[in-house]
């Protein structure tokens, strides 16, 4: 049995049949629904797992319970990756009580149409007794949906952590790529709009001691939580996580692309921690999104395209945006034939953005790269600085 403590267990499940997470993401490792039971003189169930598992999930229930029956289902999130098998656990143990707050009841039921009879319904800070076990719920408002808490057991410094500290890739791969890659994939694409309601978390456990910390998706983290920590502040206050710079392209015909990779040879001389050139068309999105958050600097290199920029680049430079895209040095290059507009474009995008400067010169190729345009660039390279 693979517990964590000595009376938390692991109960999740690992998903290689899914294409795309939450309708859009790619898991080309999987993707990991976690669960976890809490065995003291009450046993609790930490949410549930996705509704294609309910046989493996409830087998490893089964397996911890060892014939005794659980007390709570706590549900910290309703978004069915997490909630979808409820109906199968009140199914098979009607007498459980289900723990939410005053919105997660009514999420459940405008998902599943069932109206829990047996609930305890929680409030900020309130404590719930297993025995020994003391679990407090530390209320994380859309960390990633409005109902999300967090449960802090007290007892052996453990937070569980619902969506916050997740990544892609399920538990039974190992990513080549390490923690953090697919994290900030993850945290960018789908809490990166929530920076401040993720400062407000972290600001109630400044100072509390956790030892591990069981997020829904992805390892338990249990060794130099600083570390996991800090990365978290860092996205969520949009603070810059690389001195470096990322230049994003996209290209028709090569032309747009040539400029990219003279400016990228330019920028690799730089003492720079780190520089990267991304072709959006080819690139998984949210890759690009999170590495225009993570650098300090970054650069759209685009063609114009009915009257604005090129779709791929529109697309990408919206979900920045979206997402509350701020603090960067800004380049810009763009190319046109007859009537370029990209400059114009990003202007207009980029007006409510918060301490976005954007850099100049900035470089009108028409059409193809020439040695004026080189200078140019070879002018932005030092203005990036
Ligand atoms: Fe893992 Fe917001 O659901």
């Amino acid at each position: 049995m693979n517990n964590i403590t000595n009376n938390i267990y692991y109960v999740g499940v690992n998903d290689h049949d899914i294409d795309l997470f939450e309708g859009q993401y790619d898991v080309p490792l999987g993707m990991a629904y976690n669960s976890y039971v809490i065995v003291d003189d009450k046993i609790a169930i930490m949410d549930t797992v996705e509704v294609r598992f309910k046989d493996e999930w409830l087998n490893n229930i089964d397996k911890v319970l060892n014939n005794k029956k659980p007390t709570y289902l706590i549900v910290q999130h309703v978004e069915p990756d997490h909630s979808g098998n409820i109906i199968s656990l009140i199914k098979k143990y009607p007498d459980i009580i289900v723990v939410g707050n005053n919105k997660t009841f009514s999420f459940i039921n405008n998902f599943y149409k069932l109206d829990i009879k047996n609930k305890l319904e929680v409030k900020e800070n309130d404590v719930l007794s297993l025995g020994k076990t003391e679990l407090k719920f530390i209320f994380a408002p859309m960390v990633h949906w409005p109902e999300v808490m967090f449960t802090l057991d007290m007892t052996d410094k453990v937070l569980f952590s619902a969506d916050a500290f997740g990544k892609f890739g399920a538990l039974d791969k190992v990513d080549p790529e390490g923690w953090a890659c697919e994290a900030r994939r993850y945290y960018f694409g789908i809490v990166g709009k929530f920076g401040l309601q993720v400062q407000n978390v972290l600001k109630k456990l400044a100072g509390v001691d956790i030892k591990y910390i069981c997020p829904l998706h992805g390892p338990v983290l249990d060794k130099d939580l600083s570390y996991y920590l800090n990365l978290y502040n860092i996205w969520s206050s949009y603070q810059n996580e690389t001195d470096g710079v990322a230049v994003f392209y996209t290209s028709i015909y090569g032309n747009t692309k040539k400029a990219a990779e003279y400016l990228y040879s330019l920028l690799e001389k730089e003492d720079y921690e780190k520089v990267t050139l991304v072709d959006i068309a080819r690139e998984d999105i949210y890759e690009s999104v999170e590495d225009a958050f993570r650098y300090s600097r970054v650069v759209f290199a685009t063609t114009t395209y009915n009257g604005g920029i090129f779709p791929k680049m529109n697309e990408f430079i919206n979900k920045l945006i979206d997402r509350n895209f701020q603090n960067k040095k800004v380049g810009i290059i763009e190319n046109g034939t007859w009537a370029p507009g990209v400059i114009r474009t990003l202007k207009a995008k980029f007006e409510n953005s918060k301490n976005i400067e954007l850099v100049e010169p900035f470089v009108t190729i028409n059409s193809s790269l020439t040695e004026e345009n080189k200078k140019q660039l070879i002018n932005l390279v030092s203005s990036l600085k």
